[in-house]
Parts: structure tokens; C-alpha cells; sequence
């Protein structure tokens, strides 16, 4: 892979929370470990009021906050700081951008925008980039989300960046694609030759997606109300876990060939109908409960107002093409839920015929657990006998064979997963951001979900916070015979 990298960054919104809490960490530790190109400035621009000193200190003090332990106290923060500079904009007045343009200079050298506001902002934002010569052919976007609420305010948006922007100088983030455990899944399924052969109708029974959280609400009632968390976290990062899992081996490790696969699995997701909305998709919000032995509110107590938006989705999935015919797919990600957790769980077929019945041994279906947060491992439930003479019948059980990426891996430094995003963005590379192709396809499959629950008027069942969810959503899988991993 060639790297082109940029000598400018223009991070908009950079007194924002992402920007506090993940950009400007990440960007350091990728000074603090010399990967930053030689010479990078990096511009904030945001509303708020500050001067070239004084976002230093504001920068300062997101670092002090929000350094991952490992990094705390490093004696780079000087000479970071030292690349950052401001700007004072507003976004949606035109004449802001003649000054900015001015204060970023000279941009032959190449520029890597990032783009983190809100999304009604992305229009103006370009239009405005554009005239004042800050979308030439050496500058290079990146957008984070939410690109658009549905299919058409996303196509609005891609259409406005495509007048200006060329799809090979844009970069959709999806922050999931930037964490280490998700490229794993590359190199689980496509860096070993035995679960191939089984990584299909015929080799597996189901596959579950959980992301759960234990926060709620947090600061971002006004996002996340008119969002909910079918749009939050289905729409995008469930949907490439998802594509991950299901797309044909690419041919090369590049932009082109995974995201071409990628698309593929995310166009053959089969729609699902408004008629079987209620059968195979299952809303909940949570109420008052108890998260990790702290009593939290509900959700409405929280916004203030009632609300049926919601905080919880389980979804039966199903991929049409030829490998993955029959196979469900389910999908399940919650708000204030038992425990914080994003795991992937494959569960492959029975053995066609248990030798072992006659003795009284009874057999379980492997499982491939990859976990992807809090911890980081790999683990494969196998059947194994339990030591003994079988006088009273053979016993078996499962045992995991365990991968501890954690443990592995124990001298690398685990990285914050913009840091990876923000490093391809300089350098360049667009593999693992999300074409627009993907994302029309994921929108269009989430839309026609939201039409049916608004043909069946749908509304989110309640759920202790501190729970998995509605009992709907256990019922979405046992009735298939299916139980969600939940240990
Ligand atoms: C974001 C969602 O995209 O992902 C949040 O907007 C969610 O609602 C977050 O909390 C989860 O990310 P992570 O990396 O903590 O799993």
C-alpha cells in the first residue's frame, strides 16, 4: 500500500465531545509514537471562542482527562500541542470560510479534513470548503456519523460531498472498523484454512451480533431521541460486523476488494416485510433498574419527557445468497443492559449423528465466541470427556479452547480505534472506511424495518435497565430453539 500522507489536518468541531474524548487523544498517541508526519499542523475549527493559546489549553485539558492510562503523564504533550492551532467558524455562514482558508494557507502539500458536526452542517460546510479552495484535488474528508436519519437524507448528503468531494478523497467513519478485535475477524477467517471450509449453511446454524452497553442516555439527549438505536448502532456498526462475518474471502487486503464483498452481503440482507416487522424485530426502553449495583433512572425520566424511542433492538436477520441460505442472523444491541459487551457468537451445526447417545453423553453444538469488548479474545466451545472410567455413561462437556488476544499480545499497545482511522485518513488509506455504496445498501434495509413498525404502530416494550433486554427478544430466538449467549 502506498502512503500519500497530508501536511495539514482541519479537524471542524474540534471542541466537541468526540473531539475531547477520542480525537485528540488518538492524534496524540500517534505523535507520542512518531507516526504523525513530520511537520503536521492541525487546525481546530468550532464555534466556541478561542485563540490559537487558549485551544491549547482546552486540548490540554481533554488529554489530562481523556489519555488512556498507558499514556498519562507522557512528556510529548508539549511538542503535540505545539502542531495545534484554531480558528473560529460557524458553518453555516458563508463568510466564515475566507478566513479559514486563510488561516489553513497554503494546502499543496495536502490536507486531511475531518468533519464531526451535525449532520445538517455537512451541507453548508462543503459548499462553503469548496469555494474558498479548501476541496482541491490534495485534500482528502473524513465524515463521521450520522450520515443522514434514512436512505434519502443520506443520499442528500452523499450527493452534496460527491459535487465537490471524488469517492477515492472521501472517508465515511465507522469508528467499529478502527478497533483491533474487528479486523481480527479478517484474519480469524481469512489467515486460517479450517473454518472456511465450515463458514456457511452447511457448517453453521446461527450467528448472534450483541453490542450491549451499560450506559444510557448520556449528554446527547437531542442526538440520540431523534436517533434511537436501531439508526445509532444497527445502521452502521452491527450491519459491517455483520458483512465482516458473512462476505466471501476478497482477493486482496485493499479498499476495493473487501468493501466490494462487503456491499455484496449488505445488498443481499433479505428486507424485511412490514407484515413480519412484529415477528422478527423487537423494540425495547429501558426503565428504572440497577446498573452494576448503581440505581439508574429510565429512559424518560432521563430525556425529561416520555419517549418512544427506542433503546433496544433484536433483530432476526437473514443474508440471501447461496451460503448463507437458512442461516438467521440475530442481532441484538441495548442501552443500560446487564453488562458492556460486544461480542459475536457462531454457533455451527450439531454433529449429524451422537455415537455417544447410548451412554448417556450428551453433546452441544460448537461455538466460535470472538468477544470484541471489554476483553479481547477468541474462544472455540468443544466437546471434550471428562476424565473417568464411564461406568455410569460417558460424560462430556464443553470446553473452551481459548484465544487471549489480551494475553498474546500482552507487549503491544492497545490503541484507540481512531487512532487507526485517523492515521489511514493522513496517509490516506480508505480500506477500512465505508463506501457510499454500503451505506445506501444499509440504509435501505434499515428503512424498510422502521416502515414496518410504523404500519404496525410499534412501540418499544419497557426493560429493567440491568437486564438483556425485553423478554420479546429472548422469545425471538428460543422460538427458533435458539438461546442468546449470554455468559
Ligand atoms: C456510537 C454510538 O457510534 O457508538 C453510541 O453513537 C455508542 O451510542 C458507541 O455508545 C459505542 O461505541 P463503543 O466503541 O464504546 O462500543
Amino acid at each position: 500500500m502506498q502512503r500519500n500522507p497530508v501536511g495539514k489536518m482541519l479537524l471542524f468541531g474540534a471542541t466537541g465531545d468526540l473531539a475531547q474524548r477520542m480525537l485528540l487523544p488518538s492524534l496524540y498517541g500517534l505523535h507520542a509514537d512518531g507516526l504523525l508526519p513530520e511537520g503536521l499542523t492541525i487546525t481546530g475549527a468550532a464555534r466556541a471562542d478561542h485563540d490559537d493559546a487558549s485551544y491549547r489549553d482546552f486540548a490540554k485539558a481533554a488529554l489530562d482527562q481523556f489519555l488512556p492510562d498507558d499514556r498519562a503523564g507522557e512528556e510529548a504533550v508539549g511538542s503535540f500541542l505545539e502542531r495545534m492551532f484554531y480558528h473560529n467558524v460557524d458553518l453555516s455562514d458563508p463568510g466564515s470560510f475566507a478566513s479559514l482558508a486563510e488561516k489553513v494557507g497554503d494546502v499543496s502539500g495536502g490536507l486531511a479534513i475531518f468533519l464531526s458536526t451535525a449532520p445538517s452542517l455537512f451541507e453548508p460546510a462543503i459548499a462553503g470548503l469548496h469555494k474558498v479552495g479548501l476541496a482541491g484535488d490534495t485534500v482528502r474528508i473524513g465524515l463521521e456519523k450520522p450520515l443522514g436519519y434514512d436512505l434519502a437524507s443520506s443520499k442528500e448528503i452523499n450527493d452534496a460531498v460527491a459535487a465537490v468531494f471524488p469517492e477515492n478523497r472521501i472517508f465515511r467513519i465507522d469508528h467499529y472498523l478502527g478497533k483491533e478485535t474487528v479486523q481480527n475477524i479478517l484474519a480469524l477467517r481469512f489467515g486460517n484454512s479450517f473454518f472456511e471450509p465450515v463458514w456457511n449453511a452447511r457448517g453453521i446454524d446461527n450467528v448472534q451480533i450483541t453490542i450491549a452497553e451499560t450506559v444510557g442516555l448520556e449528554e446527547r439527549a437531542g442526538y440520540y431521541e431523534s436517533a434511537g438505536a436501531l439508526r445509532d448502532m444497527v445502521a452502521n456498526h452491527m450491519l459491517q460486523l455483520l458483512a465482516l462475518i458473512a462476505m466471501e474471502p476478497p482477493s486482496h487486503y485493499d479498499g476495493t476488494a473487501i468493501r466490494d464483498e462487503k456491499a455484496k452481503v449488505i445488498r443481499s440482507l433479505r428486507a424485511i416485510k412490514p407484515e413480519e416487522t412484529p415477528q422478527v424485530t423487537v423494540t425495547g426502553q429501558y426503565a428504572d433498574g440497577a446498573v452494576k449495583g448503581a440505581i439508574v433512572k429510565s429512559y424518560g425520566d432521563e430525556l425529561g419527557k416520555p419517549s418512544t424511542t427506542e433503546t433496544f433492538v433484536a433483530i432476526k436477520a437473514h443474508v440471501d445468497n447461496w451460503r448463507w441460505q437458512g442461516v438467521p442472523f440475530y442481532l441484538r444491541t441495548g442501552k443500560r443492559m446487564a453488562a458492556r459487551r460486544s461480542e459475536i457468537a457462531i454457533q455451527f451445526k450439531a454433529v449429524p449423528h451422537s455415537m455417544f447417545a447410548g451412554r448417556g453423553g450428551l453433546l452441544q453444538p460448537n461455538m466460535l465466541i470472538i468477544r470484541l469488548q471489554p476483553e479481547e479474545y477468541v474462544q472455540l466451545l468443544v466437546m471434550a470427556k471428562e476424565p473417568g472410567l464411564d461406568r455410569e455413561g460417558v460424560r462430556l462437556r464443553e470446553v473452551p479452547l481459548n484465544l487471549s488476544l489480551d494475553a498474546a499480545f500482552a507487549g503491544s499497545r492497545r490503541r484507540i480505534a481512531y487512532e487507526r482511522l485517523l492515521l489511514d485518513l493522513i496517509e490516506g488509506d480508505q480500506t477500512l472506511f465505508v463506501r457510499r455504496d454500503e451505506i445506501e445498501a444499509q440504509w435501505t434495509w434499515i428503512d424498510a424495518i422502521r416502515a414496518g413498525w410504523a404500519a404496525n404502530d410499534m412501540k418499544p416494550k419497557t426493560y429493567p435497565s440491568g437486564s438483556w433486554g425485553p423478554s420479546a427478544a429472548i422469545a425471538l430466538t428460543e422460538r427458533d430453539g435458539v438461546t442468546w449467549q449470554d455468559d
